[in-house]
């Protein structure tokens, strides 16, 4: 359904791989809103991604840039303002890697030198995002940056090994950028804790399928699709939700709150017999 609710607006929106990827969709229909974007991504995704694809489908440049190079994010920033005419109003980040997951190194024995990188690129990726549009003032007032999240941020789920703590460090840079950016220009910062997806990063953890099977059936809505998500970042966008700042956002359909479903239960009982 368009309702124009971005029309006017210009946005950032890093992390399009592919089809699957959530920042697509959300790309797509915040084009279809009526918002002007410019896509950005690692070099790495502009060998092995199709983000052209969508560039073109979207009528969008794409300007790469490293997400843990201050330089890379300068240009990203002075590029971006240029190309889509004026300061960002809001700001997609759906940034994630992890080597030690895709190594499937088990938790006590983690890699360090993955474990910094995880970190970096995972969750200060999103600092050094904000920190460069800060120090360019190149947000407008009312703007709105979403990050994608994950509920191993405070529960653990032993397959999410370090991504469990870039999650966390990550949720706690959108509470303390979120005050600041605020006070500075009421720019709001949240980041929405997604049910598991079946995207790139997403099957890049060991039994990924079982995770989403135990997400889906403990959930009294199921998980929520990426679809979905893409339009709650929407709203996130829009000045529908102007006064959201600094919050932990759940789009799992319901599974934070729920301890156990019927469903699960069912299974839990066929295991006894
Ligand atoms: P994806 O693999 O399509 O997206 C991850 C993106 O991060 C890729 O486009 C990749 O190129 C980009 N990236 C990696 N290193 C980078 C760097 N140094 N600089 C710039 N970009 C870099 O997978 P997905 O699932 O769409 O991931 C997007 C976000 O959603 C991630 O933060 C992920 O942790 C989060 N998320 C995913 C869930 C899932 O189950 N798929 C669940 C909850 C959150």
């Amino acid at each position: 359904m368009t309702t124009n609710s971005l029309k006017g607006k210009r946005g950032i929106i890093t992390g399009a791989l592919n089809e699957d990827s959530l920042a697509w969709k959300v790309a797509l229909k915040a084009y279809e809103q009526g918002a002007k974007i410019v896509l950005t991504n690692s070099h790495f995704a502009m060998e092995k991604g199709k983000i052209e694809k969508l560039a073109k489908q979207i009528k969008s440049e794409i300007i790469p840039a490293d997400a843990t190079d201050m330089d890379e994010l300068t240009n990203l920033f002075t590029k971006s303002q240029e190309v889509i005419g004026g300061k960002i109003d809001f700001i997609l980040h759906a940034i994630g890697l992890s080597d030690n997951i895709r190594k499937e190194t088990p938790y006590p024995e983690l890699n360090y030198d993955s474990y910094h990188k995880t970190l970096d690129v995972s969750a200060l990726s999103l600092h050094r995002m904000l920190s460069v549009a800060y120090k360019m003032d190149a947000m407008n007032e009312w703007g709105s940056v979403v990050a994608l999240s994950y509920i191993a941020a405070e529960r653990t789920f032993p397959l999410y090994t370090d991504m469990a703590e870039a999650k966390a460090v990550l949720e706690s840079i959108v509470r303390s950028f979120g005050y600041h950016y605020g006070k500075y220009r009421k720019v709001r910062v949240n980041s929405i804790s997604q049910s598991p997806t079946k995207t790139t990063a997403g099957k890049g953890i060991e039994d990924f399928n079982d995770l989403f099977d135990f997400a889906q059936l403990n959930s009294p809505l199921g998980n929520a699709s990426a679809d979905a998500c893409a339009d709650y970042c929407l709203t996130l966008f829009s000045d529908y939700t102007k006064m959201v700042t600094m919050q932990n956002l759940y789009h799992d359909g319901g599974f934070s709150c729920t301890g156990i479903t019927d469903n699960l239960m069912q299974v839990v009982a066929k295991m006894r017999k």
